[in-house]
């Protein structure tokens, strides 16, 4: 028997050296159900990263990671903003195939109490994890909605997607959680409530002469309503940045509010212990953690221990906590034994903000040697990211891959390394990323990517194997403004369309092989490929579209407006006050 058994393994090892396979390299990791720790930091810049080149900024932990492990370099998001981003990231899927993407201008969800959010007959990796028996758990920011039609409905909560723990923010940071003078929604409301505040107190002032001077007759009642408008008026923009604070920073356990609003300063500590006990609670089981920072997310609440330490300002000390973060949470995977039995991955959502400036002080990240940043859908600094993968022992230390991959990728990646299956009734544009990761695989299996603003297309990218080239064609490009700046000052982020974008045509093209920062565009007569390239990523494009499908609108005006009755309160709205979880003022 043993004989029989040697004979056959003989065979198989000759057979596979004869095939060119090396068994050492193609161990087959489907199924091998590791932990995994997927680490997501939110609006940081592939150029605030030592081991992606900065040479002033401190991220030990994440080098570490890199040294120990598999570094992308052409690692991508589906989106140049957080909530389309982070759908595709959890589904494998382009946002526009679940509706999570906007045609009107507002590219994220802009509050809480709303009713869109990821759909809840998309399927996460989370999911396909837990009915395979992984204990799931989300940590940090959601922003993929709450509610559908009641306060406690949690249509779009994490626990309906497959996740059986939360804690955190079902919404995001802003600095309007601090009421800060880098406000997302408060400043831009303001000064719209004030304008109607001031013709109807005019409109009540006139009203209320005409009437003492006996020049209007009529009954009383415009007077007394008109007045009355103009004191909500009043009250609401007196009141607004209280009630955005109230409305949108807050904490959740589960189903459950437990700090509304939040406690800053000690956040950054709860949310750490809470990622400890997750792993300690369920280190006998594989378990799935989705750790998403609100760093480094404007307002950039920074712990005292990590203020001024950096050379690059509030940003640079929230960055070093973060990593700070990052090193803790791997201490606790070396203490409990789960190094080599966990694939770790760090990327973040999207590139930094250009805009996040206020006098001279630059509060977002920067981008490295690429173009744009957050908010722009075609230029590279808003869609590269850093993208390190870790699994001692399995996957190669310091192996660096410039191949194309997208964030999408995680998802038919974890599912496989987890036994389960991907969706076959839908289209998934993720691929599995264990071939390229373990070697074994030379190419990405990505020939084209497609790069969207909101619903709209604006660039297209084509990874030709043959000649090693990587072409990026761009039909729309945002307008800068000022002229030049190389960014949307004092719009928060560029738009996607309209007045806002020079739309070409021809389309612009570039070989990001040699103009890796997009500034020499290619024309006929600089690249005797160029109508041939052009033409090819056309009918690629036009084959992607057939995939395309409508859906219900998530972003839809109806979808995204604040719903008072949608609104998450504890204690009594629209006080909305509460604290669960101890005492506020232990850190
Ligand atoms: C390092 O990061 C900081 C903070 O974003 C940035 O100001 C600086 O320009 C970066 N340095 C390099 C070399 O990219
Ligand atoms: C969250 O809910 C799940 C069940 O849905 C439960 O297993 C888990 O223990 C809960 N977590 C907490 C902290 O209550
Ligand atoms: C983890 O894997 C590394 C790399 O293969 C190995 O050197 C180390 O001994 C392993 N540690 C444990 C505790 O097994
Ligand atoms: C989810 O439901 C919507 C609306 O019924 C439908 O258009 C869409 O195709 C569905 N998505 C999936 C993945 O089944």
């Amino acid at each position: 028997m043993l004989r029989l058994e040697h004979a056959w393994t003989w065979l198989a090892v000759t057979v596979g050296a004869l095939l060119g396979v090396t068994p050492s390299a193609s161990r087959d990791l489907s199924g091998s159900r590791p932990n995994i720790l997927l680490l997501m930091a939110d609006d940081f810049g592939i150029g605030d990263i030592g081991c992606y080149g900065n040479d002033t900024i401190r991220t030990p932990n994440i080098d570490r990671l890199a040294r120990d492990g598999v570094m992308l370099t052409q690692h991508l998001a589906a989106a140049s903003v957080c909530t389309p981003s982070r759908a595709a990231f959890l589904t494998g899927r382009y946002p526009l195939r679940s509706g999570m993407v906007s045609s009107n201008g507002y590219r994220v969800l802009q509050w809480t109490g709303v009713s869109g959010g990821l759909p809840t007959n998309e399927t996460t990796f989370a999911k396909i994890l837990k009915d395979r028996g992984y204990a799931t758990g989300l940590i940090g920011k959601w922003h993929l909605g709450l509610n559908c039609e009641s306060p406690n409905d949690h249509c779009h909560h994490p626990l309906n997607h497959g996740f059986d723990h939360f804690y955190g923010m079902p919404f995001s940071m802003m600095g309007d959680c601090i009421r800060w003078e880098l406000s997302e929604k408060r400043a831009g409301m303001e000064r719209k409530l004030n304008v109607c505040f001031q013709i109807m107190a005019v409109a009540a002032l006139t009203l209320t002469a005409g009437k003492l001077t006996h020049l209007t007759s009529g009954s009383w009642t415009p007077v007394i309503w008109s007045t009355m408008a103009a004191i909500l008026l009043f009250t609401t923009t007196y009141f607004l940045g209280d009630l955005i604070v109230h409305a949108d920073c807050f904490l959740m356990r589960n189903h459950t509010i437990t700090e509304q609003p939040m406690h800053f300063p000690r956040t950054t500590s709860l949310i750490l212990k809470e990622v400890s006990s997750f792993i300690q609670r369920n280190k006998q089981t594989p378990f799935l953690l989705f750790v998403s920072f609100l760093h480094v997310h404007t307002p950039l609440i920074t712990t005292e221990k990590f203020r001024g330490k950096s050379v690059h300002g509030l940003y640079g000390d929230n960055t070093e906590e973060m990593d700070w973060m990052l090193g803790k949470i791997l201490d606790t995977l070396d203490t409990e034994g789960l190094a080599n039995s966990t694939l770790v991955y760090f990327t973040s959502d999207h590139g930094g903000s250009l805009e996040s400036r206020l006098r001279n002080n630059q509060y977002g990240g920067s981008n490295g040697i690429y173009k744009g940043g957050k908010g722009m859908g075609g230029w590279e600094g808003g869609i590269r990211v850093p993208g390190i993968f870790r699994w001692p022992g399995v996957l190669p230390a310091g192996r660096v891959i410039h191949e194309p991959t997208s964030l999408m990728d995680v998802f038919p990646t974890v599912v496989e390394l987890g036994g389960g299956h991907v969706p076959q009734d839908r289209v998934i544009d993720g691929r599995s990323l264990v071939p390229l990761l373990q070697g074994t695989a030379e190419h990405s299996a990505h020939e084209f990517l497609f790069h969207y603003c909101g619903k709209y297309l604006h660039a297209a990218r084509w990874h030709e194997k043959d000649s090693g080239r990587l072409w990026k064609v761009h039909y729309m490009t945002p307008r800068f403004h000022p002229k030049g700046a190389g960014a949307c000052h004092g719009q928060g982020v560029c738009p996607c369309s309209g007045d806002g974008v020079t739309q070409h045509s021809p389309p612009l093209l570039f070989d990001l092989s040699r103009d890796p920062s997009e500034t020499r565009p290619l024309s006929p007569g600089s690249e005797p490929r160029y109508h041939a390239v052009l033409a090819r990523v056309h009918e690629a494009l036009e084959q992607h579209r057939r995939t395309l499908s409508p859906v219900p609108p998530q972003f839809s005006l109806g979808n995204i407006v604040w719903k008072p009755w949608l609104q998450p309160c504890c204690g009594t709205f629209p006080l909305c006050a509460c604290t669960q979880d101890g005492d506020p003022n232990e850190a």
